[in-house]
Order: structure tokens, then C-alpha cells, then sequence
């Protein structure tokens, strides 16, 4: 019998109710509500970014979210003293470590942990001495995740973009057979493998599919869904999707 996760987990990332606040100012549309509304709609998490330069979520949206919420926050973050300092005083569930420097990147957009290494290894450290759950957004390359697994860090992110971004046909299979690969040998490594980045209802399935992720981030996707369905049923349309894939 082939390894199959039981239940493929939703993060439900509400970065983009912020950045339609914030093209006005002021308080409408709330991420917080938001995040309410995604748990009702069968959320299995919350992912929120809060980024450098602040351009959607704000520092009092991450204190609100780990206040307001009954589902475990995903919080990402640049692998920045600044950060870090944010993550160990709200101590959300799990961080996930992202690219926010070309420089700190791969080609193909995952945090290039080979490279980062020694810069990465201590904040890795402080966050799980902390009790959060750290995860790091890679491509899925076996090098990354061999290093991922010997940085110590429980949980990987697989890039989903080039997977999504790719035309339909020969070049998407492509990109999913890297996916399957990744996701089976990262599982071996002892990983826990999420995914995501740019999925839609088309792109989903097949990555849902995968016996071994466990979970999936989505955000851009609902969030414009959103605007022509309601944030409740694009989301239970996403988790339906998933389990009917996964099933
Ligand atoms: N996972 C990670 C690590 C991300 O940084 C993001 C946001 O870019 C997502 C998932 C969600 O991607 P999207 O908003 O394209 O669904």
C-alpha cells in the first residue's frame, strides 16, 4: 500500500483582504474577518505574510490573528531578525520561510536553503526552540530538500508556481512529475510536505493528489474568487475539489 496523509489540510491565505484595505486606508475589508469566515467555510488554517515593506498584512493584523482565531496560524516571514523577533513574541502555530530578496532566491522563486544555509540555521533554531513549527518554501529540487531535512526544519513548502504557470500539456505534466518526485522523496527524508503557490480550481486537483502533501496554502486565487462567488463558497468549493482529487 502506497503512503497516503490522511486528511489534506486547507491554509486559507487572506493576504489579499489586506491589500484591498490598504488601497484606501482604513479598516474594510478585515482580514480578521476574513479568517472567521474562511474557518466557517471549513479552513483548516490561516496563512498571512507579513512582509517587509507591510504592503497587505500590518503587524496589528498578526496580533488580532493569533488573538482572534480559533485555527492555527501559519505565519510567513522573510528569514529577517525583524521577523523573527515578530514570530517569538506572537508564537503562531507554525512559520513558514520565505524568499523576500532576489538573492535569497532560487530560479525558480523557493528560498534557496542550499545557499542560505549558515544564515538560515540559527533562526531555524530559535523558532523551534520556541515551539513553532517551521516549514520552508523551496522548489521541488532533492537538493533543497535534502538540505531542508538536515537544517533540522520538520516541514516543507513545495513551490506550486512553475507547476500552475506552466501551459497546460506536455510542460505542466513535466512540472507535476518534479512535484511527485519532490513530494515522495522529501517524504522519505522524514518531511512533512505542503504545497502551494498560484493554485486554482484547475491546478489543484492533481497536486492534491499527491499521497503525500499534507496540506495546501491558498490565497490569491479565493480571494479574486471571492469577489464573484463569496469568500464562504469558494473556499467550500476548493476544499470539495481537493477531496474529491484526493479521494
Ligand atoms: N505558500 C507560500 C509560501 C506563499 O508565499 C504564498 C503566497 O505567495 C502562497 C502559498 C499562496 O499563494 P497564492 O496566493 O498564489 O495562492
Amino acid at each position: 500500500m502506497p503512503y497516503v496523509h490522511q486528511h489534506l489540510r486547507l491554509g486559507v491565505n487572506i493576504d489579499h483582504v489586506a491589500t484591498v484595505r490598504n488601497a484606501r486606508g482604513g479598516t474594510h475589508p478585515d482580514p480578521v474577518r476574513a479568517a472567521l469566515l474562511a474557518a466557517e467555510a471549513g479552513a483548516d488554517g490561516i496563512t498571512a505574510h507579513l512582509r517587509e515593506d507591510r504592503r497587505h498584512i500590518a503587524d496589528s493584523d498578526i496580533e488580532r490573528l493569533t488573538a482572534e482565531i480559533g485555527l492555527p496560524l501559519n505565519f510567513e516571514m522573510a528569514a529577517t531578525g525583524e521577523m523573527l523577533a515578530i514570530a517569538l513574541k506572537h508564537r503562531p502555530h507554525a512559520a513558514c520561510l520565505v524568499p523576500e530578496r532576489r538573492e535569497e532566491r532560487t530560479t525558480e522563486g523557493g528560498l534557496d536553503v542550499v545557499g542560505g544555509h549558515n544564515h538560515l540555521a540559527p533562526i531555524i533554531a530559535k523558532l523551534r526552540d520556541a515551539g513553532i513549527r517551521v516549514s520552508l518554501f523551496i522548489a521541488p529540487d532533492r537538493p533543497q530538500l535534502d538540505m531542508a531535512a538536515r537544517l533540522g526544519a520538520p516541514v516543507v513548502e513545495l513551490h506550486t508556481g512553475p507547476y500552475c504557470h506552466a501551459a497546460a500539456g506536455a510542460l505542466r505534466a513535466a512540472e507535476l512529475k518534479r512535484m511527485a518526485e519532490a513530494a515522495a522523496h522529501g517524504h522519505g527524508l522524514g518531511l512533512e510536505i505542503h504545497a502551494g503557490h498560484g493554485l486554482d480550481f484547475e491546478t489543484v486537483g492533481d497536486v492534491a493528489a499527491l499521497p503525500e502533501v499534507a496540506e495546501l496554502n491558498i490565497g490569491h486565487f479565493l480571494i479574486g474568487e471571492a469577489i464573484f462567488v463569496g469568500l464562504g463558497p469558494a473556499i467550500r468549493r476548493m476544499r470539495l475539489t481537493m477531496n474529491a482529487a484526493r479521494a
